[in-house]
């Protein structure tokens, strides 16, 4: 870790903004990449706006990591955790104000409306620059401002790319250093040429105020005003007022997500709301599967599944986001692009997903969680019984009677992936992993069967746009109604959600059919007439994991059984094709989980129609024809 207020390499000073050649305004040659080169320059133009008293290099180092750690301890960012119970872990306390992302003050900046679409929240890019301009103006004053070169996916692999966030906060350094992978080989290749993300973040809590006038460092600084705001076709970020999650740790939604997918649309790749595992079948034969939810869906639980089905294996690559490409074999391969788990803790506990809480059981920070009296951490569902007496994320006094959560609901687990046992040995290659299918889940207690096949790339997709759950008492809105979440990225897609549609038609036409992933759609959460589960979920998930692997092999004919039987809505498993020997279903429940009855299906399909109406021409036409087409499927299925 360097120092300084200079250049590092260059030892210049920081320069006035003036002294830097601006990044050229107006609109980039769409062949031309927007995004600036040289480091240095980009930092001194920030810090000329931002005016911290220092720079500091991040080189990811252990020292660096050790000494913002311990500068974080003195401050009361981070408390130690027992060293016996819970090795080189912390436990921060975030603002009561700051624990979650605010989707009201994420904005899409292109330069046309249409572009961002009707689900995101767009601004003009040059009112956008102007009002961030106002706020990031001396948003540093007293404090250092920390430079973090950071690279999503394996440094210098065919499907990585790099990015520097500059930031006040030693927590967000912290962070990505869990999150990503920062250092020195990432700035070699920057100063190589290789384009870079600029991301921009400050808590917006300057120590020296417009008077001169020094103020109280505090835990955790943060702004009530908040701005997480992405311009998509420059490629920047600018994030203001928030330390937390994905507000302030910009490789992960901001980059990975929002600013990826425009530039995955540009260059014909996807970046993608989806988990990532590797299958092995008792044979030994490999599947890699990637998956969509919604969040609330178990996406960490299928990421981390221990197979109750003997001979079967799943292995850990990406709990979150994947970027996948076309290679060039014709087949898709896919990355994490993150290098940890920024998991939410409740719910995540020692029956229900073991191999995280193995995981977390060391070198891990925790945000908002709950503090024993052994100097543990404690969360509701770690344990099936919460113990007597903790300190709750808010440092007061908590039993079981309190009426009140010990943990924040969002509360997180930060730690690095390779800590996880179930980690995959590829899980870094840098070419990626060859995709053999893509799953879309939803949360329905209605309609939507356990498991499904697309009759194809198209209507797969189709299936991806129609992602939905029903609107629960819990939420807002009015119960029953659908809340849709198409691909699972309703609040991360960085453009157009319906331009994203045809961007996965486009895709899809690229690959050689023959080796294109098969799609399916997956419900854990079908409920019977007295609103139980009809499925256990969990570990035996993973049988509708072996029905999908027996799947690609039919597909690929190393497998010639019948597998599975027409309905409306897609492929089913034919009659015994799903293992579910030595489950306890109760009666009946095996036909309620795949019963698809034409009415509320067409009642759903009505609802569809109104869905894709809200997005005017941009809806592609193919999109329209497998609504059609679904509807004669119900129609003549239906009882006349
Ligand atoms: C997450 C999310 O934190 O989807 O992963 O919100
Ligand atoms: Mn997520």
């Amino acid at each position: 870790m360097t120092i300084s207020t200079a250049n590092p390499r260059r030892t210049r000073h920081v320069a006035l903004i003036d002294d830097v050649e601006a990044v050229p305004a107006g609109v980039p040659a769409p062949s031309a990449d927007p995004r600036p080169r040289d480091a240095r320059a980009w930092v001194r133009e920030i810090a000329a706006i931002t005016e911290p008293d220092s720079i500091v290099w991040c080189d990811g180092s252990d020292a660096e990591r050790q000494r913002l750690v311990d500068l974080m301890v003195d401050a009361g960012t981070l408390l130690p955790l027992n060293p016996e119970l819970r090795p080189g872990s912390y436990l921060a306390r975030s603002d009561p104000h700051d624990v979650a992302r605010v989707e009201s003050r994420t904005f899409i900046c292109s330069r046309e409306e249409v572009d961002a679409g009707p689900t995101n929240n767009w601004r003009e890019p040059e009112a956008m620059r102007a009002e961030l301009r106002e706020v990031f103006d001396g948003s540093m004053r007293g404090r250092t401002m920390y430079v973090v070169p950071f690279s999503m996916g394996p440094v210098g692999g065919p499907i990585s790319q790099v990015g520097i966030q500059v930031t006040d906060s030693p927590y967000v350094v912290v962070s990505m250093g869990v999150m990503t992978r920062v250092g020195d080989a990432v700035l070699r290749l920057i100063d190589d040429g290789a384009a870079f993300v600029p991301a921009v973040h400050s808590v917006g809590a300057p120590l020296i105020d417009d008077t001169g006038a020094v103020s109280e460092d505090v835990p955790w600084p943060c702004n009530d005003t908040k701005y997480i705001a992405h311009f998509p076709e420059t490629r920047e970020i600018w994030s203001y007022g928030s330390g937390y999650g994905g507000n302030a740790l910009l490789g992960k939604k901001c980059f990975a997500l929002r600013i990826a997918s425009a530039m995955a649309r540009d260059e014909g790749w996807l970046a993608e709301h989806m988990l990532l595992v590797r299958v092995t079948s008792p044979e030994g034969r490999r599947y890699h599967l990637a998956a969509a939810f919604p969040s609330a869906c178990g996406k960490t639980n299928l990421a981390m599944l221990r197979p109750t089905i003997p001979g079967w294996t799943v292995e850990t690559i990406g709990d979150d986001i994947a970027w996948l490409r076309p290679g060039p074999d014709g087949r898709l391969r896919a990355i994490n692009p993150e290098a940890g788990f920024f998991g939410v803790a409740p719910g995540t506990g020692v029956e229900t997903n073991p191999v995280a809480v193995a995981t977390f059981d060391r070198d891990t920070i925790f945000t908002n969680v709950a503090l024993t009296g052994d100097g543990d951490v404690w969360w509701e569902g770690l344990t099936p019984e919460p113990p007597a007496h903790l300190t709750d994320w808010t440092g007061q006094d908590w039993t079981p009677d309190a009426g009140r959560p010990a943990a924040h609901p969002n509360s997180r687990f930060t730690v690095a992936a390779a800590q996880c046992p179930t980690i995959a040995d590829s899980w870094e290659d840098p070419a990626g992993v060859p995709v053999d299918a893509i799953i879309f889940g939803g949360r329905r207690a209605t309609n939507v069967p356990l498991v499904a096949q697309a009759y194809g790339w198209e209507h797969g997709v189709f299936m991806g746009a129609t992602i939905s759950s029903e609107q629960t008492a819990a939420a807002e809105g009015t119960v029953g109604e659908l809340r849709r979440d198409p691909f699972a990225m309703l609040p991360f897609c960085g453009y157009n959600m319906a331009d994203h549609w045809a961007h996965w038609l486009r895709v899809g036409a690229s690959l050689d059919p023959e080796k294109r992933p098969k799609i399916f759609q997956v419900n854990w959460f079908r409920k019977g007439p007295d609103g139980g589960f009809l499925w256990p979920g969990f570990g035996e998930n993973s049988r509708v994991v072996e029905w999908i692997a027996r799947q690609v092999d039919r597909s690929r004919g190393t497998r010639t059984d019948r597998g599975a039987v027409e309905s409306p809505v897609g492929l089913l498993p034919a009659p015994g094709a799903l293992d579910v020997e030595g489950l306890d279903l109760p009666d009946g429940a095996l036909e309620a989980l795949f019963e698809v009855a034409p009415e509320p299906w067409l009642a759903e399909t009505q609802m569809t129609a109104e869905f894709f109406d809200t997005f005017g021409n941009r809806v592609p036409d193919e999109l329209w024809a497998q609504l059609a087409r679904l509807r004669d499927r119900l129609e003549s299925s239906s009882p006349k």
